[in-house]
């Protein structure tokens, strides 16, 4: 059984954020089934180093988005991020002086991304709806010309 899944609860209103959301927490689901299939340490290994790529990327996104549109809570938005980074790079850390894989921080993984999604990111749902979606709109077309919208 999937450790996280996504909801419609968990839709901050940008469907590109969403997206990145779905894939962050299917790579966190592959890493905690390839913990409980005890699978070789190499690719544990490997898929704890992609969850850290992917949510690097992922932030770095979301922090374009929301200075783009000016958020007033960016700082305190990127500090939480540089904060579940650090947890990402430790665990990442420990893996490569050869501890073994745990299944207990995919938990306090879990229990992290849930309340920012829903609470932190949430925070800037309104904000978006509201002060954002006409230069983000702008953005997205400058970024994908020729594509579709990624404003949901
Ligand atoms: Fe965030």
């Amino acid at each position: 059984m999937a450790l996280l899944q996504w909801n419609e609860k968990f839709s901050v209103g940008v469907r590109s954020i969403d997206e990145q959301h779905k894939v962050l927490i299917e790579t966190l689901n592959e890493l905690h089934h390839a913990i409980m299939k005890s699978e070789p340490r190499s690719s544990t290994r490997s898929l704890a180093a992609s969850l850290l790529a992917y949510t690097r990327n992922h932030y770095v996104a979301e922090e374009q988005m929301l200075a783009n549109t000016d958020y007033p809570e960016l700082k305190q938005h990127q500090a939480l991020h540089r904060e579940l980074l650090q947890m990402l790079q430790g665990y990442l850390a420990s893996f490569e002086r050869g501890g073994a894989a745990n299944v207990d921080f995919l938990y306090v993984l879990r229990a992290w991304l849930t309340n920012h999604i829903l609470n932190v990111d949430g925070g800037y749902r309104a904000w978006l709806a509201e002060h954002g979606l006409p230069s983000l709109v702008a953005a997205a077309h400058s970024h994908t010309a020729g594509h579709t919208s990624n404003v949901s």
